[in-house]
């Protein structure tokens, strides 16, 4: 296993690697796990650049959910489908024992699932109790995620704080416009032409964090609710495991509130 210490030397061995036919000299100053790693990887003709994914840190991702959790599935779908690279799923917590989700996380895709009912508890109470549920799947704020997918409940500033930048929520509507609760009637109230669903990480508003990603759908004259729901939702889940891949492969710079994407998937 390649330790800490020769993480810093990769590129220059990379480097190295790529400039044809190039043998590590004994005498230049690398660890003895990086020599013999490279001294394998040149005999078996590997290349050091692609192996290097193996050893990035994976991301412990946990999903919250209140119900049926379609998105919770798309993103455990693409995890295992390969879609999303460095993402391990550790647990799925619901607020609500009865959710959907839960079966789904446990059964298809084997994942640990969680209940933490909120009934008769204040949110600081149900956060701290969320907090220790985290910190027993190591979902910690350097390596963790938190993806909400449906999730009921409004988390506190002591846990969006922890992990500022570090919990991503879906919603239903091309925000700014129409946060929070039924999103598609506000949108159809409204009369607007065009809706979609945004990406956007935790901040301590209601769906006022910065935008990671954002997808329009077309509204319709012939639409209720329930139709524009299943609309954007189709495409709910594409752009959810989107952004968690980009999010995951490092593939996001985020300055105030603009989030902007390094490179293309
Ligand atoms: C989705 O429409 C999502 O945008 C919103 O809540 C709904 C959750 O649906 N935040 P599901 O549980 O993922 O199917």
């Amino acid at each position: 296993m390649v330790g800490s210490t020769d993480i810093l030397l990769l590129p220059l061995l990379i480097t190295m690697q790529e400039s044809a036919n190039v043998t590590i000299d004994d005498k230049i100053a690398v660890t003895p796990n990086l020599k013999i790693y490279f001294k394998i990887l040149v005999s078996s003709n590997l290349s050091l650049r692609n192996s290097i994914i193996k050893y990035t840190p994976l991301l412990k991702l946990a999903i919250l959910i209140s119900g049926r959790g379609s998105n919770m599935e798309a993103i455990l779908s693409a995890i295992s489908l390969g879609k999303i690279k460095n993402v391990m799923p550790s647990i799925v917590i619901s607020d609500r024992p009865e959710a959907a989700g839960l079966k789904i996380a446990s059964e298809k895709f084997s994942v640990s699932t969680n209940t933490l009912p909120g009934y008769g508890l204040k949110g600081s109470e149900y956060d701290q109790k969320l907090l220790q549920v985290l910190e027993d799947y190591g979902v910690n704020n350097s390596t963790g995620c938190i993806c909400l997918a449906g999730f009921m409940r409004v988390l506190s500033c002591e846990v969006v704080s922890k992990y500022l930048m570090r919990i991503m929520n879906i919603h239903p509507a091309l925000l700014p416009s129409f946060p929070g609760l039924r999103a598609q009637k506000q949108a159809l109230d409204y009369g607007v032409k065009v809706s979609g669903c945004t990406v956007h990480f935790v901040d301590e508003g209601i769906d006022t964090g910065p935008i990671l990603l954002q997808r329009a759908v077309p509204v319709f004259d012939s639409d209720t609710e329930h139709l524009l729901a299943q609309r954007i939702l189709k495409v709910e889940h594409q752009l959810y495991p989107e952004a968690l891949g980009l999010f995951s492969e490092g593939n996001i710079r985020i300055e105030g509130r603009k989030v902007s994407i390094k490179k293309k998937r």
